[in-house]
């Protein structure tokens, strides 16, 4: 067998372990399993880009593309490693970004490359799309991990005719590389280069913070297509293979979280979200009363319950309240009680952001019901414990056609026979809108950080 052969059959392994780790991360019991065997394919592949001749010669720069890994490995591990969950979205963002942006210089350099030594060669289209794409997909990720890491606001920013504009930028770098194209010229290269770094970050000012989970998952989707564009470029089917699978899953999971959400693709790209505060319904009028508890009374509620739904949202995350809410289910269950949790598709701030924190706490995961199965049960709960969730179980989504979040598919916490509360303030939750759940006479708001009213609520359960 030629080294080629064997290298192609090396590239075709890794492919195909790419896509079984897609279908691992499909379930939390086999997410970690997928991602490991991704990682496997992923070293299997650079192993054997080692050994490739290009042009009948050896790799070069070996060792300059050695020192560029180890420098890549000592950032990258220690980030990914220590990073808060509640930081995730943001890292996403940056190492996105960065792989779009190294998608966009092996186009920029196969350009110079192709000019410098042949000047009369004909610029392959997908060279020019892996630019524009990858250098967008770059700047919007700068701009998004700008945006959750509070290094700028996370509102909107918005001015009059700003979706005109950002329609003439898109046009223009359409033009530019019709232009390149026809003329070949490098100077327009480096207009279009500069074009789409304007364009990357235009697309994403007028996205409100909250909805830039959403965006990244977008611009993840293009930095698979310049990735794949770079396969073109390179005659890479492992670098096609793997872009195109990023493309395609970075869309579905895009259009999955909108729907999610309840709101089309367009309304969380074009909407400016967030840039008013709505007020919802009952702001500006007098106060309201709520129904306030102790965490004992949440214990003696628990206690004397058949069946407990837990649903967690972001506020578990803020407060890293997932241990003490495990041990809590544990403690209950001890008792006789039937308990499981109830996962909303985009409750947190990440798409399977609860799997990820519930799986970092041991959480059995017969234990996590999907939505749909979770309100099927729900009306025979005796105590629907929300822990830092609001939007996620706003009735509004069902009842109130003029809620910005009406049509959101919701958890019917509403259903149970009790509800409880835990959090801190009556502030709202992402969506930024009034929770008339909060104010039901079946409701008991319990305020506080989450992990020091469960750590308080656990204590009084085991005494009880
Ligand atoms: P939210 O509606 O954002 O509510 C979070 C709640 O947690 C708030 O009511 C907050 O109230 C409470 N909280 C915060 N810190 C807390 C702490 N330390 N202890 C106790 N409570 C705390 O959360 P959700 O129900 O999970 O909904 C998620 C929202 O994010 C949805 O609107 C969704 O559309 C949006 N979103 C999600 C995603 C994905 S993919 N998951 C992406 C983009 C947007 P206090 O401040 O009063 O404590």
């Amino acid at each position: 067998m030629s080294r080629e052969t064997l290298i192609d059959l090396l590239y075709l392994f890794s492919a195909t372990t790419f896509v079984l780790a897609l279908k691992g991360l499909g379930s939390p019991k086999r997410a970690r399993l997928g991602n490991m065997v991704a990682a496997f394919g992923m070293i299997v592949a650079v192993g054997a880009t080692f050994f490739k001749y290009v042009d009948g010669h050896a790799l070069h720069h070996v060792g300059l593309i050695a020192l560029a890994m180890v420098i890549g490995f000592i950032v990258a591990v220690p980030t990914a490693r220590y990073v808060q969950m509640t930081a995730m979205p943001q890292l996403v963002a940056i190492f996105n970004g960065v792989g779009g942006g190294a998608a966009s210089l092996v186009s920029i350099t196969e350009f110079v490359h192709v000019k410098a030594t042949h000047p009369a060669t004909y610029v392959a289209l997908e060279v020019l799309l892996g630019v524009l794409i990858g250098t967008v997909s770059f700047s919007g990720s700068a701009i998004a991990f700008a945006k959750l890491q509070e290094l700028m606001t996370g509102r909107p920013i918005t001015y009059p005719g700003q979706q005109i504009l950002n329609g003439v930028f898109g046009l223009g770098a359409l033009a530019l590389i019709v232009a390149i194209l026809i003329q070949g010229s490098t100077a327009l290269l480096w207009i279009l280069l500069i074009l789409a770094f304007v364009l990357g970050v235009a697309f994403v000012l007028p996205i409100g913070g909250a909805d830039v989970p959403v965006l990244i998952s977008l611009l993840n989707s293009f930095t698979g297509l310049a990735v794949a564009a770079s396969g073109f470029t390179l005659g890479s089917n492992l670098l096609i293979v793997a872009g195109t699978l990023v493309g395609a899953s970075g869309i579905l999971l895009t259009r999955l979280m909108s729907k999610a959400m309840g709101r089309s693709l367009a309304n969380v790209l074009f909407s400016a979200f967030g840039s008013v505060v709505s007020a919802g319904p009952g702001a500006g009028a007098e106060e309201r009363s709520v129904r306030s508890g102790s965490p004992e009374d949440v214990a003696v509620l628990l206690s004397f319950a058949s069946r407990v739904v837990l649903i967690p949202g972001y506020g578990l995350a803020v407060a890293q309240a997932q241990h003490v809410l495990r041990e809590l289910a544990e403690v209950l269950e001890g008792k006789g009680v039937e308990v499981f949790y109830a996962i909303h598709p985009v409750a947190g701030r990440m798409p399977g952001h609860m799997n990820v924190l519930l799986a970092e706490a041991n959480v059995p995961y017969e234990q996590l019901k999907e939505m749909d199965e979770a309100n099927l049960e729900l009306q025979t709960a005796d105590v629907a414990l929300v822990v830092g969730a609001n939007d996620t179980v706003n009735p509004a989504a069902k009842d109130d056609p003029s809620s910005p979040i009406y049509g959101m598919p919701i958890i019917n916490a509403d259903l149970a026979e009790n509800v409880l509360f835990l959090k801190r303030s009556m502030r709202p939750g992402f969506a930024g809108i009034e929770n008339e759940l909060l104010y039901n006479p079946k409701t008991t708001l319990v305020f506080g950080d989450a992990k020091d009213t469960l750590t308080k609520v656990v204590a009084a359960v085991k005494s009880a």
